[in-house]
């Protein structure tokens, strides 16, 4: 049994046949519709989201299976006390596989050991995203057409961004990655991330301005200042704006930049950017059901 906590998880091998997988689901959805028939995704959602849980179930859903699930910790069992370790426990009677997102760090991997199924980290605190990460690198080899020999400017809050972490992790199994860090000197890339890099053998760039770089870049994955991880609503609010994109910082940029956003967006990048070709962030959120299609095949053993 396979379960998906880090990026790490997976073999470079791997994650080349996920996107090849789900790139044949996006060419050929009706030849999948049914290879989840009777099978059962449990969303759990112990924070808000949006993409992540909807493509989840919509990925479940076009395999032909069915989905369960909370997406308010509020209306569950835990609001009156239960441990995750008892909520795990008894979702794995009622499921085949689970995504769970939750506030605390480390949160999946403690899942995990409590899991008769495989489990699906969907978000731990501000630590992994390594889904998100899944697709963000299928967006990055259908836009920018490959995953090496590129630089990418990863951009905002750096420290609490969970998608940026596991990113920078994948992105350290491809060749001739170059990483731009684009933060303020508060929301800089944890150590652990610049040490694992060090590591290897990559080097990275830590830079504060956005506009005096973004000529350099091949790739330039913007992030959200993540308020709910703050610990003052004060340093929030000095930094929640320090980054907008918009048409002019873009003039310098090159012609085939490929624009990365999680989503969802704050004021980090102007709407008047939706319209450039260069934004990808809409069809990034859209091949998220298919890389999460391809990646419950997978971890179901499904071929
Ligand atoms: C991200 C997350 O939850 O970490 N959103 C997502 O899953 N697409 C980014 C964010 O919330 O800023």
């Amino acid at each position: 049994m396979r379960d998906l906590v880090g990026i790490e998880d997976l073999s470079r091998e791997e994650i080349d046949e996920l996107i090849r997988v789900a790139m044949d689901i996006f060419d050929n959805r009706d030849k999948y519709s049914e290879k989840c028939k009777g099978r059962i995704l449990a969303t759990l959602f112990f924070e808000p989201s949006t993409r992540t849980r909807l493509s989840f179930e919509s990925a479940m859903l076009g395999l032909g299976g069915n989905v369960i699930g909370f997406s308010d910790a509020s209306n569950s069992s835990t609001s009156k006390g239960e441990t995750l370790a008892d909520t795990i426990t008894v979702v794995s009677g009622y499921s085949d596989i689970i995504a769970m997102r939750h506030p605390k760090d480390g949160s999946a991997y403690v899942a995990t050991m409590h899991s008769r199924v495989p489990v699906i980290n969907a978000g731990d605190g501000g630590h992994n995203h390594p889904t998100q990460t899944l697709l963000d690198l299928m967006t990055i080899r259908k836009e920018l057409g490959r995953l090496d020999n590129f630089t990418i400017g990863l951009c905002g809050d750096l420290t609490f961004g969970r998608t940026v972490h596991s990113l920078a992790t994948a992105l350290s199994i491809y060749d001739n990655v170059n990483f731009l860090f684009i933060s303020p000197k508060e929301l800089k890339m944890p150590d652990y991330i610049k040490e694992m890099l060090t590591k290897k053998g990559i080097t990275y760039t830590e830079v504060e301005d956005l506009e005096e770089n973004i000529d350099k870049l091949d790739v330039l994955y913007m992030t959200r200042v993540q308020r709910e991880r703050f610990l003052n609503e004060e340093d929030y609010v000095r930094l929640k704006d320090v980054y907008i994109l918009d048409k002019a910082k873009l003039k310098k940029a090159k012609k085939e930049l490929c624009i990365l956003h999680p989503l969802p967006r704050v004021n980090e990048i102007s709407i008047e950017v939706d319209d450039d070709p260069r934004a990808c962030y809409f069809r990034q959120a859209e091949y998220g059901r298919y890389m999460r299609m391809a990646l419950i095949l997978k971890l179901l053993d499904i071929k």
